[in-house]
């Protein structure tokens, strides 16, 4: 369940801060700050209680709550996934073990195993990153894509715009590729940031779209998530061979 008492997002105005960091020789404003909002961020302190590996996992498990997107059983691709947070939330919730893993993981950086879960230290991006992610699934497709990608920001707001929505773009491209007929693609997008393009072709590829701003996502960020359930995709294309591929 969701804990009212962090139902903004966890953020709290500085003079509510409980912890204070001392700005340090050499440290820039901006460390210090975001030092002490993690020492103040309750998310923070539940995902160590909780053994989740980032504050990350209560926006899937909120989303989870929610709008069901998880079942025992299910195969679940995880695109930027490093630390592990969702990927933890989704191997539970599938009931997913090393003897018969059904998540598959992608991240440029390196991650610590995870039990029940097959990690790829790759970039998402290159060529040959989808066919990669559709061996790591033995072939098999996906009943749920879930990305929670972001380049880091450079700054510059049109550059920033342009990366984010190319890479939600090739994501989707990637779930319409390895979904099965009635699975589920979701994507941290920005507010603003989902272009009407893409949007107009995913709701003619999935029954539902939605956008959903979860309590744990950081209420001063433009961060939100697009879901789109119940893809329409035909049961006769091969993963690999499909539509959009790249
Ligand atoms: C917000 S973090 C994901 C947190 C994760 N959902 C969790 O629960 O721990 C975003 C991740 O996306 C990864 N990422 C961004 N662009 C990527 C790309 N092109 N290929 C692979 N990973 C990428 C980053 O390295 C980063 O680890």
């Amino acid at each position: 369940m969701v804990d009212k008492a962090l139902g903004t997002g966890g953020r709290k105005s500085d003079k509510d801060l409980k912890i204070r960091v001392k700005s340090a020789k050499g440290r820039k404003v901006s460390s210090t700050k975001w030092l002490e909002r993690q020492l103040n961020d309750p998310y923070v302190a539940r995902a160590r209680a909780e053994g989740y590996r980032s504050r990350a996992a209560f926006k899937i498990r909120e989303m989870d709550e929610k709008h069901k997107l998880f079942r025992k059983g299910m195969r679940v691709v995880d695109l930027g996934a490093a630390p592990g947070g969702w990927s933890q939330v989704a191997a539970k919730a599938t009931g997913s073990t090393p003897a018969n893993p059904l998540i598959v993981g992608i991240d440029y950086l390196e991650m610590d195993p995870i039990p029940g879960v097959i990690l790829l230290q790759k970039d998402f991006t290159d060529d040959d990153a989808p066919a990669m992610l559709i061996e790591a699934m033995g072939g098999k497709k996906a009943d749920l894509v879930m990305s929670d990608m972001a380049w880091p920001t450079t700054g510059h707001r049109p550059t920033d715009h342009l990366r984010i929505v190319q890479l939600i773009e090739i994501a989707a491209a990637f779930a319409l590729d390895v979904l099965a007929p009635n699975g589920t693609f979701v994507a941290k997008v920005f507010q603003g940031g989902t272009e009407h393009e893409l949007l107009h072709m995913l709701k003619r590829h999935f029954k539902t779209t939605m956008h959903a701003k979860p309590p744990s996502s950081r209420q001063d960020s433009a961060e939100a998530y697009l879901i789109a359930k119940g893809f329409k995709g035909s049961n006769d294309t091969v993963p690999g061979e499909g539509e959009y591929d790249r």
